[in-house]
């Protein structure tokens, strides 16, 4: 087969690439788009790993749906190019730890796919995943995929037939180097061989197969990350990848014997040899968004990958080389995310520990569990699981805080017209110098409407930095600022009848509404359901809750305020009911 420098591929003319933005094809320079936002109105696309059909799906896996789903809601929100929003998932179903499993539940391979395949179609339904595409590795249009793909590789002289030997881990289905395992005391205390990372398993595996020259693409890779400080995050993980560089990049098997793994792609022309199950299950990436035909290029390489860290190697050195290796770009961002322990543990069925996700959406509400693992899952590092935690979160933030607020500044014994009342510029002037005889605000409330005209940059920031949770805080934060404010000016001590009184009252509300209106707009892409209610309450229109339509408090700054003086929508109940009864009861017997 030729030899072809993989250089020379990335440049050379004629070879079919993705539409390359001009900044990203002058080599990933420095003016490459800094995040989702910077790239506003253009097109995205987002993707979930597609998750292996084993065994059900836990709430690791939600995690890693709905960091890649809030970042496509939000993204939705930035209009006018929302509708240029994709997000694609699925499952993968190849490979011989599925040919296992299902031999070992008796079952035929794609009985299983198809049964487990629906339980994480059905969860992601059920946990309002807002995807455009759910992929199964099993479809025909996936096969021809993998298939082209296979093709543009061969083409090019980057697969070569060869004697590969090494051990392999069918749970991890990747091959170890013999430094990358050792010896741990297997069932009956003999010495068991096992991957030194995950701790599964390993075989010794000799067998002629297909060989990717991954070896030739350090450099380039390197290239591509030096260039692009932003491709992978948060930025541990960057310099992870950026240190397996350093070391040697052996040659990849990307083919196994069909005697040993029957369940996956027959390579084109050589029926004994099945596609490695991380090739095909990459390459659904490309599937999903039409590969290969030409729409591809339009959300090529617009991706954004969200990947969890036991998989950072494979999307950040096999995949780009694969991808520079068939001519095409790495992809936009690959984001990483770290682990959920529970109870301090690591998840597994032999434990009895895995979390099961549909109980939690339905104990906690789907807004309830999505903003928890949110808003406490952390991508630089592993998070911990425990029930109480749940309860302690949602009760003191979304039904305390959050729903105490809009309840009262809604309530009609403190708001009895049920409007967003005027705001006094007399009372709030938008300097303190400026105060004159009426002026009642004080330096404390200057602090809240800073801190809340900030928020939308610093939630912007965040979550170009894939650091959700650190949205989520902040936000929080300026919740229990705006309950001070409220407090501190007591609108209930106030009277709507006293001319002295009314302007004032007007405006604290005025003030703690138009604060509640940017938490509900910021909120949309984590809880949807109800940032919905809290925005219908306060009299926001569909569409009014856009992030660019996201103008705060305007009449502080001297703007007409389309919100003042309309009517509240309708109150719909609590907007988020506490989980844990026995304070309410406390309260309610107590007074306090
Ligand atoms: N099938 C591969 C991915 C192929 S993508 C081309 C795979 N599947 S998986 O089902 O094992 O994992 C899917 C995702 O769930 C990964 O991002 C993984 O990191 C994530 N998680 C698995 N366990 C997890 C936790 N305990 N916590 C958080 N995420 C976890 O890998």
């Amino acid at each position: 087969m030729r030899r072809v420098s993989v250089l020379r591929l990335w440049g050379r003319p004629g070879v079919r690439r993705a539409a390359v933005p001009e900044d990203r094809a002058r080599r990933y320079g420095s003016r490459a788009p800094r995040g989702p936002d910077a790239a506003r109105g253009a097109r995205a696309h987002f993707t979930t790993p597609i998750f292996y059909v084993n065994a059900a799906p836990h709430i690791g896996h939600l995690y890693s749906a709905l960091l890649a789903d809030a970042l496509s809601r939000r993204r939705r929100l930035l209009g006018p190019g929302a509708a240029a929003v994709r997000l694609s998932t699925g499952t993968d179903e190849h490979g011989l730890k599925i040919q296992q499993a299902a031999a070992a539940a008796g079952l035929a391979p794609l009985e299983l796919c198809d049964r487990v395949s629906a339980q994480f179609r059905q969860l992601f339904g059920a946990a309002g995943v807002s995807s455009t595409g759910f992929l199964r590795t099993t479809e025909p249009r996936h096969r021809a995929a993998v298939r082209h793909f296979w093709g543009e590789l061969r083409s090019r002289g980057l697969l070569r037939k060869g004697l590969y030997e090494g051990w392999y881990c069918a749970s991890d289905e990747c091959f170890l180097p013999e430094a990358k395992v050792t010896r741990q005391p297997g069932p009956s205390g003999e010495p068991v061989p096992v991957s030194v990372e995950s701790g599964h398993p390993v075989s010794w595996t000799k067998e002629e197969n297909y060989i990717f020259r991954l070896s030739q693409f350090r450099e380039p890779l390197r290239q591509w990350l030096r260039g692009d400080p932003h491709a992978i995050a948060p930025e541990p993980f960057r310099r992870a990848v950026l240190q397996w560089l350093e070391e040697e990049l052996p040659d990849l098997s990307v083919s196994r014997s069909r005697r040993h793994l029957h369940w996956g792609i027959p390579v084109p022309g050589d029926d004994s040899q099945t596609i490695y199950v991380w090739l095909d299950a990459l390459v659904n990436y490309l599937t999903a968004i039409g590969y290969p035909d030409a729409e591809f290029q339009s959300w090529w390489p617009a991706t954004s990958h969200i990947i969890g860290k036991d998989i950072l190697k494979f999307h950040a050195i096999y995949w780009p080389a694969l991808l520079l290796g068939a001519g095409l770009s790495p992809p936009h961002r690959i984001y990483v995310h770290s682990h959920w322990t529970v109870c301090g543990q690591k998840m597994s069925k032999s434990l009895g520990n895995v979390v099961d996700p549909r109980t939690c959406l339905e104990r906690y509400t789907v807004d309830g569990f999505r903003y928890f693992l949110l808003r406490q899952g952390v991508p630089n590092w592993d998070c911990d699981y425990y029930d109480e935690k749940v309860v302690k979160l949602l009760d003191s933030e979304l039904a305390d805080a959050l729903g105490g607020l809009l309840n009262r500044c809604t309530a009609s014994r403190i708001n009895p017209s049920g409007t967003y009342p005027a705001f006094c510029p007399a009372c709030f002037p938008s300097e303190p110098g400026l105060a004159g005889p009426s002026a009642r605000a004080r330096a404390d409330d200057y602090a809240l409407v800073n801190a809340v005209a900030a928020l939308p940059q610093q939630v912007a920031h965040h979550y170009d930095h894939f650091q959700i949770y650190k949205a989520l805080e902040q936000v929080s934060a300026c919740v229990r600022q705006t309950n001070g404010f409220v407090q501190r000016h007591a609108p209930w001590t106030l009277n709507w009848e006293s001319p002295a009184d009314a302007p004032w009252l007007g405006t604290v509300l005025h003030v703690a509404l138009e604060c509640l209106r940017v938490f509900g707009t910021l909120l949309q892409p984590v809880t949807p359901h109800l940032a919905d209610k809290l925005l219908s309450r306060l009299g926001v229109s569909a569409t009014e809750r856009g992030l660019g339509e996201l103008c705060f408090l305007p009449r502080f700054y001297g703007h007409a305020c389309p919100f003042e003086g309309r009517k509240l929508g309708p109150e719909t109940g609590l907007l988020f009911p506490r989980l844990d009864q026995s304070r309410s009861r406390l309260v309610k017997a107590h007074g306090t």
